[in-house]
């Protein structure tokens, strides 16, 4: 596995590649590295292009400075994860690759919603970096997680809008034997990490009786109400939006997705799980699967 830090050496390199023929496919992470991460390696690997992973804690997504030097660092640890996957390239860049992001990007209505309410920033931070990533990279593949569905949404428009010619993978969420979805925030959570098995079965419920029909709004603030109860500190959203644009749903049967984001201990989690079947909402309240 070769390790590169400077921009231009990875450009360099990217070329000497592609003038063999060479394909290659990328993975962008912030390390800290799980599961989850290495499944996206795993489907990277599969059709036998060159596999790029990134690690790189960017600051310009962290709305709290806090949060920010909080974030986990683990590069030992997730070198040798990488280097057992057989991952071809590691990129490491330093901080001067996002010390000139005097640009702006318009992300349009989707980074107005869920995360983008009180996360102000985020997504343009999001955005900022990975605009650098595609412009040195120019990927065959990039390879991204559906649990974090609403960046999987800004990171397409980004490939659209800007006419990269790259293909955007997103990959299932990998969950614990409780249903919890894998983040480097659950070590945080400490013996709290209980509280989170709410979230994947609130998600299920809410599907389960969906598609048993007679589901109205009411039973979300319910349902928020309950988990509250649990021992949740706060249900920053549960919302049931549609799945290309996330829009509410209308009169229009459409695929949807149950979105969550809770703060547990002041860690934030967010999770979705897709609805099988095409919804709608009736009037006001009644949603009905087709
Ligand atoms: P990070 O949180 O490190 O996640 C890197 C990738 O791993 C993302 O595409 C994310 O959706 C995916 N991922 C995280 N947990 C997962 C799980 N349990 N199952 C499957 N995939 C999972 O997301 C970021 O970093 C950053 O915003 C980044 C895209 C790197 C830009 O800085």
């Amino acid at each position: 596995m070769l390790l590169i830090n400077e921009s231009k050496n990875l450009s360099s390199e990217i070329l000497r590649l592609k003038n063999f023929g060479e394909k290659i496919n990328f993975v962008p992470t912030m390390g800290n590295l799980h599961a989850g991460h290495l499944s996206l390696v795993r489907e990277a690997k599969k059709d036998k292009h060159i596999c790029l992973v990134s690690i790189f804690v960017n600051p310009l997504q962290f709305n709290n400075s806090n949060d920010y030097k909080k974030y986990p660092r683990t590069e030992e640890l997730d070198r040798s994860l990488l280097s057992k996957e057989k991952v071809d390239l590691l990129y490491l860049p330093n901080l001067e690759l996002v010390s000139k992001d005097n640009f702006t990007y318009s992300l349009g209505d989707i980074s107005k919603k869920l995360c983008g309410i009180d996360r102000k920033g985020h997504f343009q931070g999001v955005a900022k970096v990975i605009i650098k990533f595609l412009r040195i990279i120019n990927p065959h593949c990039i390879y991204l997680g559906e649990k974090d569905f609403q960046q999987t949404l800004i990171i397409k428009k980004i490939v659209k809008d800007l006419n990269f010619n790259t293909k955007v993978v997103v990959v299932p969420t990998v969950r614990d034997k409780n249903k919890i979805a894998l983040s480097s925030r659950n070590k945080i959570l400490g013996k709290k990490l209980v509280l989170a098995q709410l979230i994947p079965s609130i998600l299920s419920q809410i599907i389960k009786e969906l598609n048993n029909g007679d589901f109205n709004l009411s039973r979300i603030d319910e349902l928020k109400e309950s988990i509250k109860k649990k021992g949740i500190d706060k249900v920053n959203y549960l919302e049931i939006l549609k799945e290309r644009n996330l829009n509410k749903p209308d009169k229009i049967f459409s695929y949807c997705r149950v979105f969550i984001s809770v703060t547990i201990n002041s860690v934030r989690l967010i999770d979705n799980m897709g609805i099988k079947k095409k919804v709608r909402l009736l009037g006001e309240k009644y949603f009905e699967v087709n």
